[in-house]
């Protein structure tokens, strides 16, 4: 497409639909595509495991600190899918990362100032070459305030619980109403954006895309254009 690349960053709010858009237009523009929230639920998946994570929910909090120089995190493909998907130390762990378990624990690991630490480092690692599209929280605001496109991801929270609830339905999970599912976006939406390190909130120079009643193929085709209006841009040396 052209050969100077750019750093894409897509933040949002959970159930938004930002990470098919992410990947969509990721895949049509040839540039790597990076999921931030498999790497927090990754940690919060080696912590359960390593049982860092007491029954009540309490996290140990030093010894998590320090075992997380023995964890590897990395994006390898695999058999059966499409993309790289997450490895934890060498083994694919991309079904287990999407358990109800891991998502109930994901926000108060994610808040820990030394994971956000960890886990930014090695995101700000991936992007040194540009020409990625990196999708999460804290992109924009946090990992890479110097992207050149920023885009932020709104959507009706009815719209979220009812695309979250039919994700739910799919997979043949019958238990939980939109009502519940409601709520339990309402209360990711606040700990994501009040954490004290790096909280889920628009940058000052992020378009915002509300994605309530948009299709993924008219998303990508935004996108798009806005894309190829940066490259011009920067390959009129105006910016970068
Ligand atoms: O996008 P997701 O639902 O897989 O994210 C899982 C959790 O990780 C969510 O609670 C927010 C958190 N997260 C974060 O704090 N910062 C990021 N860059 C990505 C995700």
């Amino acid at each position: 497409m052209t050969d100077k690349k750019i750093i894409v960053a897509v933040d949002g709010y959970s159930s938004c639909g930002k990470s098919s858009m992410a990947r969509t237009l990721a895949k049509n523009i040839g540039y790597i595509y990076v999921d931030t929230g498999a790497m927090y639920r990754g940690v919060t998946l080696f912590a359960l495991r390593e049982e860092l994570i007491t029954p009540s929910g309490e996290i140990l909090e030093a010894e998590l600190e320090s075992r997380l120089s023995s964890l590897s995190l990395t994006f390898d493909r695999q058999e059966g899918y499409e993309e790289p998907v997450l490895h934890l130390n060498g083994s694919c762990v991309e079904q287990d990362i999407r358990t109800m378990q891991v998502a109930s624990h994901v926000s108060p690991i994610a808040a820990l100032p030394f994971v956000r630490e960890f886990l930014t480092r090695q995101q700000q690692a991936l992007g040194q070459a540009k020409g990625i599209v990196m999708d999460g929280r804290d992109i924009g605001t946090a990992v890479f305030p110097e992207a050149e496109m920023k885009v932020f991801v709104t959507a009706d929270p009815r719209v979220r619980a009812e695309r979250r609830l039919a994700e739910l339905r799919s997979k043949g999970d019958n238990s939980i109403s939109l009502e519940e599912v409601l709520k339990n976006l309402q209360e990711r939406d606040y700990i994501d954006t009040h954490r004290p390190v790096a909280p889920l909130r628009q940058a000052e120079d992020a378009v915002v895309l509300d994605n309530s009643h948009v299709s993924i193929a008219e998303q990508d085709l935004m996108l798009r254009f806005a894309f190829e209006a940066i490259l011009a841009h920067l390959r009129g040396g105006q910016r970068g």
